[in-house]
């Protein structure tokens, strides 16, 4: 195997806290050689607990400790900047979900990649996930899709916590945040539809402050006939995730870590469960992106597989300041 990649961590929050520093701990191909975040306080102590170089720039930490990739794990109106940065300076990434926070951004973003020659992998972890790789497997038994009822829900009591609570700073509220998670699955298994009209409120805490949506409905039609819709929550519990799509033959139903095959009735022909549901650690993604980097294994997620990511979230927030369908296609306009 080839030496240890040399990973630096941008953005030391939740998720580099949760996911991906242990992750970093955990994996074979890469080892963690420096720590950035502009709050100076977060840095001292997670590069005092790691034992790296810590810095409050990204320019500086690409210098100084010289990476060959960067994880970057920052508030979606900070993303920009720290992959152009990347770009600049020729450092591969693996990006935290969004990839861009509108259309234009992301054909910006996707030619700087092409044109520094980096690689850049976005972490939509149920592309790396067997079960989800099973479901595209088992969907063509079902005949042509006519149905698609997609659900990702949980409770958060504080919607207007952070930058998350702001559209302009996250590019959007829960659809553009978690949902981007189904977004990728529906576009994965049945590519984007033909129009979308939504709707979306922020009213699940009444006085509290913010314009993020908390709720998004999203209706969904293809020129084939297929039609449906896709309800994200961050404020309607119970925590729920699930997508099926029902065809001539049967349904396919996906929920976490497990797949079904029904008949028209409903009755199980077929399931595929994974136990632990999702063990899928962050450490797998890291060594995954470590052989992209290598081309011994290819990127399912780079930036033009996410141009109609941007198209969908912009086509959903038209349609919902609107109240008409509209076409993601023509994003961007
Ligand atoms: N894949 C998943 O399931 C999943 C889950 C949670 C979060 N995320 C994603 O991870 C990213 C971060 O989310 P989070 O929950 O960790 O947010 P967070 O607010 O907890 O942490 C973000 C950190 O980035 C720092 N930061 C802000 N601007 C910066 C900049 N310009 N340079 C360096 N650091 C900067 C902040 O100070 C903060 O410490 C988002 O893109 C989010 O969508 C993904």
């Amino acid at each position: 195997m080839n030496a240890r990649k040399r990973a630096a961590m941008v953005g030391l929050g939740g998720q580099a806290t949760s996911d991906h520093l242990p992750g970093l701990a955990q994996c074979h191909r890469a080892e963690l050689v420096g720590v950035c975040d502009i709050d100076a306080d977060r840095v001292a102590a997670v590069a005092g607990r790691h034992q790296v170089p810590g810095f409050t720039t990204v320019e500086r930490l690409l210098r100084e400790a010289r990476p060959d990739f960067v994880i970057a794990a920052v508030p979606h109106h900070a993303g920009r900047e720290v992959v152009a940065a990347c770009a600049e300076a020729g450092v591969h990434v693996l990006k935290e979900k969004p990839f861009a926070t509108d259309p234009h951004q992301a054909t910006e973003l996707a030619g700087l990649c092409e044109k520094a020659g980096i690689e850049l992998m976005v972490t939509v972890q149920r592309r790396f996930h067997p079960v989800y790789t099973a479901g595209l497997q088992l969907l063509e038994r079902i005949g042509s899709p006519y149905l698609v009822e997609a659900r990702y829900t949980f409770h958060r009591p504080d919607p207007a916590a952070g930058w998350r609570g702001r559209a302009k700073l996250a590019g959007g509220g829960c659809l553009a945040d978690m949902g981007y998670h189904l977004i990728d699955l529906l576009l994965w298994y049945l590519g984007l539809p033909d129009r979308v009209l939504a709707g979306t409120s922020a009213a699940a805490v009444p006085g509290a402050e913010y314009d993020a949506e908390d709720t998004a409905l999203v209706h969904l039609a293809y020129d084939s006939g297929l039609y449906g819709s896709l309800l994200v929550s961050r404020s309607a519990g119970p925590k729920t995730e699930r997508l099926a799509v029902t065809g001539p033959h049967g349904t396919l139903a996906v929920e976490r870590g497990t797949v079904r095959l029904l008949d028209p009735g409903g009755q199980v022909v077929e399931a595929l469960r994974r136990e632990p549901a999702w063990p899928c650690p962050p450490a797998t993604l890291i060594d995954r992106f470590c052989r992209v980097l290598d081309g011994t294994a290819p990127n399912p997620s780079g930036p033009a597989a996410h141009l109609p990511h941007a198209a969908f979230l912009a086509a959903a927030y038209a349609s919902a300041a609107t109240n008409r369908p509209v076409e993601p296609r023509e994003f961007p306009a």
